[in-house]
């Protein structure tokens, strides 16, 4: 699982907790902040956008995948390593729609670092979403 430096993960927790600083969370308060490293070297970062039809909130990693989508183009971009942080810093991993999202632009090795029960966590998208969505 070791595709990526210690010190790309550490510059992908730092990013995701800088990209959290400008989350709009004025619902749920609970500003979070993803970066993700593009297997062309690049990184992006996310926030989550609430919005007062409270359905319609995007989650950060899946606004840091629009953003590399966007640079990349999409039939280019692939993900490496994505790291998700939040402010309040309770222990949580990416919800199942964010998991799904990254899917489609994952492989097998693709890495997902998280705030979990016993400190920051290095799984695999593979380990997270086994039998993901697929036809
Ligand atoms: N949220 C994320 O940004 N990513 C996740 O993987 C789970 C939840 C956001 C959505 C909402 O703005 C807030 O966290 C509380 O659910």
């Amino acid at each position: 699982m070791e595709s990526i430096t210690e010190a790309q993960q550490s510059q992908l927790w730092k990013t995701a907790q800088q990209a959290y600083q400008n989350s709009y969370a004025p619902y749920s308060q609970f500003p979070v902040g993803a970066a993700l490293l593009t297997q062309q070297g690049n990184i992006f970062a996310g926030c989550n956008v609430e919005n007062i039809s409270y359905g319609l909130t995007i989650c950060a990693e899946r606004n840091a995948i629009a953003s590399a989508v966007a640079a990349e183009g999409g039939q280019q971009m692939k993900i490496q390593a994505v790291a998700i942080a939040n402010k309040r810093q309770i222990p949580c991993s990416p919800c199942g729609a964010c998991r799904q999202v990254i899917a489609e632009f994952a492989d097998k090795n693709t890495i997902v670092i998280f705030l979990g029960q016993k400190g920051v966590e290095i799984s695999t998208l593979a380990e997270l979403l086994p039998q993901g969505f697929s036809f």
